[in-house]
């Protein structure tokens, strides 16, 4: 896809005109892939968790097929969490996947609605993912890295990611996908489990287990800093290369 269509599908013209210098920016080809352990920071802190709220039995959840996990999702009260929500999001998508998107967690709408990314940032994620040929449900599935919204749409905490990460871990399971898409620091921090930094982690490749992983930021961010559009379009070109050498190692 030529830059110019890409920019237009991303609907970020007017932005990355501006911004001549993404003009110099290393094209996809030309992307360094670091193989790494990601950051050498610290492990997170041990999670404590209130009274009563207890870590997602990891062991159950471990075996579960899709339904038994839609289920369980659906009645969880892992965390607190389960407490303002309308219902919990599982995800959406094929779950055959080679590409695997993750967010932060629902919002309002997605609550309503029962789907990941149905808002504004859900658009712009809908605009890079046409950026790279992609679209939603057609070899991609979306996730979150807690399943039931944050009050007010606030950042879901570290003892609410942790519960909620063995549904997370089981969805990676089922999907297997190619490669894995952390949107924003949660996704980043429940799935690489270290502190993360987005400016640090991203143009890297990282690893779950075994299946590689780019850190990139969260559409929502990039709603309000224009500015980072054009790292998140250098993201997508990194992404893009490391699919193709994943599909065509050769
Ligand atoms: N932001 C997220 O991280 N996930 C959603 O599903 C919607 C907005
Ligand atoms: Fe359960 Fe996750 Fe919802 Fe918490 S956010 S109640 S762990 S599904």
């Amino acid at each position: 896809m030529d830059r110019t269509r890409l920019l237009h599908e991303l609907g970020l013209g007017p932005v990355w005109k501006l911004r001549q210098r993404a003009a110099a920016m290393p094209n996809a080809g030309e992307t360094v892939i670091e193989r790494g352990d990601g950051p050498s920071v610290p492990p997170l802190p041990a999670c404590s968790l209130e009274p009563g709220l207890a870590v997602a039995p990891a062991g159950s959840v471990a075996t579960m097929d899709w339904p038994t996990l839609e289920a369980a999702v659906a009645a969880c009260r892992q965390c607190r969490l389960f407490a303002a929500r309308k219902q919990a999001v599982l995800g959406v998508g094929d779950r055959q996947a080679d590409w695997l998107f993750v967010g932060e967690g629902p919002g309002a709408e997605e609550d309503e609605k029962g789907e990941p990314f149905v808002g504004q940032a859900g658009k712009l994620l809908d605009n890079m993912l046409a950026a790279i040929g992609l679209r939603r449900g057609e070899n991609v599935y979306i996730a979150n890295a807690v399943k039931c919204r944050p009050p007010q749409n606030r950042t879901p905490e570290a003892e609410e990611i942790a519960a909620c990460r063995p549904y997370l871990a089981r969805q990676i399971e089922l999907i297997q996908p190619r490669l894995i898409v952390a949107l924003g620091r949660p996704a980043a921090q429940s799935l690489l489990q270290v502190e993360v930094k987005i400016a640090a982690a991203r143009g890297r490749l990282h690893q779950y287990q075994s299946i590689p992983l780019i850190v990139t930021y969260h559409p929502a961010y990039l709603l309000r800093n224009l500015a980072d559009k054009a790292k998140a379009w250098e993201d997508l070109c990194f992404m893009t290369q490391t699919m193709k050498n994943l599909q065509d190692p050769s």
